[in-house]
């Protein structure tokens, strides 16, 4: 084995077509193809050694260890990574977020991303891109999409060798902004991978996963295109698609708060007044608003006025994975 430790960095990516429900929970195969944008702030650096001195695996985020069922998920995911290395030493996973974890950012695709970049690389496994991207499906299903940078598409697939994501466009084709509200740092109380199990239950989830196949060609093209009007208003009516589906679960999900609202009425009043600007919103209350660089920062700084937003973060356009030379520990 070349590599005993190594460092990987993924950025999060915001979801423009959303992935919600899936067709096999345990191989985290989508019901629906999803595209998103790789973010170039929001980020998660991770750091993983293989070394049969620590008996067990040992998983630290954001310098808390971590326990229980999340330390299970990882080792899960773990234990994947050694099966293709044909080895059962135990890791050291140390990883750090530049953003609040479980507030909706989602910090499980660029952490599983970085994961399973910097677990392949330490056992000296050599996988393509595409290959790294059906792994790191199955720690996070969004986190298949953080492999590459820019704007990304995952292609649902039936099987598990046919579901995973590609670059549509590198970070440079088009300087969207991402500007997230942050209006709870809390950990949610529903997390993703239970939302998705109750898709189904909701009525509209046939409606929701018709309207798809209009509006996942129709966000292809926005990008290609770099047509922000387009891209805007249905990014916008898609996640409420989406949370449309979470209200109306059995039982139902309801990840806003009041500042959720407060910031999509104010784009709503601001697009009225000429700035273009949409919401987004993935499963947590934090509202993502997605423009362009003319209007970035009035609409971070009018945010600010918003009491219940606690900060901002400003995002573009991010690249993949990217391996580090220095190392958590
Ligand atoms: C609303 O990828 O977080 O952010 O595979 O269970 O980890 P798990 O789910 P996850 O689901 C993401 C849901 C979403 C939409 C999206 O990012 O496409």
């Amino acid at each position: 084995m070349e590599d005993v430790k190594s460092t990987a960095n993924a950025g999060s990516n915001i979801a423009l077509i959303k992935y919600w429900g899936n067709r096999d929970d345990e191989l985290r195969l989508p019901m629906n193809g999803s595209i998103s944008m790789t973010l170039d702030i929001a980020r998660t650096t991770t750091s993983v050694a293989f070394d049969q001195t620590y008996e067990e695996d040992q998983v630290s985020i954001d310098g808390e260890a971590v326990q229980g069922a999340a330390r299970e998920r990882v080792s899960k995911f773990l234990d994947r990574v050694r099966e293709m290395a044909d080895t059962d030493l135990p890791a050291r996973v140390v990883s750090r977020n530049s953003f609040p974890k479980g507030a909706g950012i989602a910090s499980s695709a660029s952490g599983f991303a970085a994961l399973a970049a910097a677990a392949t690389k330490a056992l000296g496994l050599r996988l393509s891109d595409r290959e790294l991207s059906i792994l790191a499906r199955l720690g996070s299903g969004s986190a298949c999409r953080s492999i590459f940078g820019g704007f990304v598409e995952w292609v649902a697939g039936a099987r598990h060798l046919d579901s995973y994501a590609f670059p549509l466009a590198p970070p440079e084709h088009w300087h969207l902004v991402d500007v997230i509200a942050i209006v709870s740092a809390g950990h949610k109380e529903v997390g993703s991978t239970e939302g998705h199990s109750l898709a189904r239950t909701s009525p509209f989830y046939t409606a929701r996963l018709a309207q798809l196949q209009d509006d996942l060609p129709a966000i292809r093209g926005a990008i290609l295109n770099r047509d922000f009007t387009v891209l805007g208003t249905i990014a916008e009516r898609e996640a409420l698609s989406m949370h449309g589906v979470m209200l109306t679960s059995c039982p139902s999900l309801l990840y806003w708060n009041a500042g959720t609202v407060e910031v999509m009425e104010a784009v709503r009043r601001w697009r009225r007044e000429g700035v273009e600007a949409y919401f987004t919103m993935d499963a947590g209350p934090n509202v993502h608003v997605l423009t362009v660089p003319p209007f970035a920062e009035a609409i971070r700084e009018s945010l600010m006025q918003i009491e219940m937003v606690e900060r901002c973060i400003v995002c573009g356009p991010g690249e993949g994975v990217q391996y580090l030379e220095s190392h958590l520990f």
